[in-house]
């Protein structure tokens, strides 16, 4: 493809499964467990659920529709709607959030693959609770394997983005996502049919209100805008791709409808193994360790009559994790790429060979602090600990704050509604709550969490 030609997703299923595949990745079978978890179980996933609605759908739409009309990169579609503004910040800086995310975002992702290699080879076969965190332990510090992982995994994504729109990330979603719903099912049957497994399912849909507090508020809506791929511009890139013809709308229900029933499922896959394990899942379980170490000794766990079961059952989910990482890390670079070759006029394939280089150099330092980087902290976080906070804390709910307010104040409300409606043909009931939201509620909702993250609000 020339430099300045642009492709566009060639099906409207191509357009859901490319920004479901996005949206759908370690947030939400590594991290909405684990928020879950930590959270109090059932009455998180409501609040959770009632994030996306308020908070997710109109700030996707938001990007949606601002990537459609402008068919730019982030910082492109920003200036060619507010030109000679420093409305153009907000897609650089989406730009550099998303930079940094996959950087630490690719550390895990390698980690899964790692892991699938392990399951494959039965690696898992007779170990016990004691082997487990040792097993990640001496893997995740290790200087070499973690960081060639790391590599290899950056270099399939770059190899994806190379291949362009079409050829590349759409067809890609299009093998990769109905894989993952396929294991998905299968391995949800598989954990709530687990003697014992009734109690972890109770944990899922018996909300205990009494659990809610501020800070649990506060975890829903991160969850939320991370799990979507808001807040930097990804659905924004992905919607320049769409035809005059996709309905925004719909696509939006559509991947917020896929992206909770994924995390509701990994939900359903854990918590019922864990349970029938006799697991309870404590904060000692946090973070990396919930799927790297606690994971496997359940299966073994869960399924100790029956070797071969607990071999398919976690081959299959890594494999599962690889997959589900993949589609979210080709969303994050073709972000990047798009900019840096369009903005500066490069073509496709040295673009992403910059932000494929760049994201290994940065990688390999977030993975060296789980080994012999430990030492080096910044505010009392490893690298890896502070790509991960700073960008999704704080950088993500401001760029989303900042495209609330993009939509809500600064566009053009008949441009908003043509986009939404596409030229008056479809249906727009909610517009003015939409507007309302935007405006005032996401802002001032997302303000409440950034400081809350600097402990100035609660
Ligand atoms: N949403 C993905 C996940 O759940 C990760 C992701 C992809 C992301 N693109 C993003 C997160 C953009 C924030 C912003 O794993």
């Amino acid at each position: 493809m020339k430099i300045g030609e642009r492709e566009n997703f060639g099906s409207k299923l191509g357009v859901v499964l490319a920004a479901a595949g996005s949206a759908v990745g370690l947030g939400n079978i590594w991290r909405f467990p684990i928020e879950t978890g930590q959270n109090g179980g059932a009455a998180f996933i409501l609040l959770y659920i009632i994030c996306i609605i308020v908070l997710g759908m109109p700030i996707m739409l938001s990007e949606f529709l601002i990537g459609r009309h402008t068919h730019a990169n982030t910082a492109g579609a920003y200036r060619m709607l507010a030109p000679r503004t420093q409305w153009k910040w907000v897609g650089r800086l989406g730009v550099f959030t998303g930079f940094m995310i996959l950087s630490y975002y690719s550390v895990v992702a390698g980690w899964t693959a790692e892991y699938a290699v392990l399951a494959a080879s039965n690696a898992f076969e007779g170990k016990t609770i004691e082997d487990f965190p040792r097993i990640f332990g001496e893997f995740a510090s290790n200087p070499w394997k973690p960081v060639l992982w790391l590599i290899a995994f950056l270099v399939l994504t770059h190899v994806v983005i190379v291949r362009g729109v079409n050829s590349g990330i759409e067809k890609f979603s299009k093998i990769l996502m109905p894989l993952l719903f396929i294991i998905v099912v299968i391995l949800v049957i598989c954990s709530v049919t687990l003697p014992g497994a009734s109690k972890g399912v109770e944990f899922l849909i018996k909300p205990d209100f009494s659990k809610i507090d501020s800070s649990v508020v506060l975890s829903a809506m991160g969850q939320a805008f991370f799990s979507l791929s808001l807040g930097m511009g990804c659905l924004c890139t992905y919607a320049s791709y769409f035809g005059k013809d996709t309905n925004l709308a719909k696509t939006v229900l559509n991947v917020c409808v896929i992206d909770t029933f994924v995390a509701l499922m990994a939900g359903f896959i854990i918590f019922p193994a864990s349970f029938s394990a006799g697991y309870a899942l404590g904060p000692e379980d946090i973070g990396p360790s919930l799927i790297f170490i606690t994971l496997p000794n359940v299966f073994q766990q869960a399924f100790a009559g029956a070797p071969v079961l607990a071999y398919i059952f976690s081959v299959m989910f890594y494999i599962l994790l690889v997959v589900a990482a993949l589609t979210s890390t080709i969303s994050m670079h073709e972000v990047a790429t798009i900019y840096l070759s369009e903005e500066f006029s490069m073509s496709r394939r040295k673009a992403a060979t910059i932000i494929t280089s760049c994201c290994i150099v940065l990688g390999i330092f977030c993975s060296l602090s789980f080994g012999v980087l430990n030492g080096f902290r910044m505010w009392d976080m490893t690298i890896f600990d502070l790509f991960d906070f700073a960008s999704s804390n704080i950088l993500l709910p401001v760029g989303g704050m900042f495209i609330s307010l993009f939509a809500g104040w600064h566009l053009d409300k008949q441009l908003f509604r043509d986009e939404i409606t596409n030229g008056g043909i479809i249906r727009a009931p909610y517009f003015r709550v939409l507007l309302f939201i935007l405006k005032y509620v996401a802002p001032l909702a997302i303000c409440c969490v950034i400081l809350n993250q600097f402990g100035v609000l609660f």
